[in-house]
């Protein structure tokens, strides 16, 4: 695996594959890498002859300093887990590379930025659009991959890509979870054992409501069971719980007529926020 530090030696080391049809596949990652993003790799290995990581925790998209501080750091780790697969570039930039100054473009993704994880963390979809832009724009793959356990952020990628006309395929992987049912996620890593067996709530409480959901019961009582469920987990503060049409992200009170609905969920379990959504009809 070769390692690129700046945009030009990803343009250079690139762009003669490129020319020599090479599809390539881009992992934008913030490190801390796990299972779950190994399964993007193995994907995009299966869809792309060439494939880039990126690792870049970006300060964009933190509207809390302390988070993005105590974001898992782990590139020693992360090289080795990347020297044993399939990857063929790391594209590991500076902040400099990134933001040679601050960024003054600010996007509005309308609706899908103003409900749950937009409205919990103001300014974290904008971060999120400009730097994968820089990223689709310095990389240039004909397809980049995303895990679902971020739900809201592919419905946002899906449409800025959409909307600014970027050449590019977005593949959404599924999560990989644990064998309780915890999706893997960077965030884990700064669980205390005490949350890490609280946290499990989170994926019980998911696939508890969706399986009542698909038995009949109304949501509104199912929403009302899962408070309950968290109210008994004294470390777990449940932060919503809703049921969102997966791509467009309007609140549904009952699944009626939808043929793509989601759950999602976000809890703190101490100081550490998760997030997951089960997809209800697959
Ligand atoms: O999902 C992530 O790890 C990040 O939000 C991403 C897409 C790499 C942008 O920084």
């Amino acid at each position: 695996m070769y390692i690129l530090g700046t945009k030009e030696e990803v343009n250079s080391n690139l762009q003669i594959l490129r020319n020599n049809n090479k599809t390539i596949g881009l992992v934008p990652t913030m490190g801390a890498l796990h299972q779950g993003h190994l399964e993007l790799v193995k994907i995009a290995k299966q869809y792309s002859d060439i494939v880039v990581v990126s690792i870049f925790v970006n300060p964009t998209q933190f509207n809390n300093q302390e988070d993005f501080e105590k974001y898992p750091k782990t590139l020693d780790k992360d090289l080795e887990i990347l020297n044993n697969s399939e990857v063929n570039y790391l594209f590991l930039p500076d902040t400099e590379d990134i933001y040679p100054s601050k960024p003054l473009l600010s996007i509005d993704f309308g609706h899908l930025d103003k409900i749950l994880e937009g409205s919990f963390r103001p300014g974290h979809f904008n971060g999120v659009g400009i730097v994968v832009s820089k990223l689709l724009n310095i990389v240039k793959p004909h397809i980049a991959y995303f895990g679902q356990k971020d739900l809201q952020q592919v419905a946002i990628i899906k449409r800025l890509v959409q909307d600014l006309s970027f050449d590019v395929q977005i593949n959404v992987v599924p999560t990989v979870r644990e064998e309780d049912g915890m999706a893997l996620s960077s965030r884990n890593l700064r669980l205390d054992p005490e949350s890490r067996k609280a946290a499990r709530i989170i994926s019980k409480a998911l696939f508890f409501a969706k399986s009542e959901l698909l038995l009949g019961r109304p949501w509104l009582s199912i929403r009302k069971m899962v408070n309950q469920m968290f109210e008994s987990e004294p470390i777990a503060k449940l932060e919503y719980f809703e049921l969102i049409t997966s791509d467009t992200f309007y609140v549904l009170e009952s699944i009626g007529e939808e043929k793509s609905v989601s759950i999602c969920a976000a809890a703190y379990f101490s100081d550490v926020r998760l997030i997951d959504n089960v997809s209800i009809f697959d």
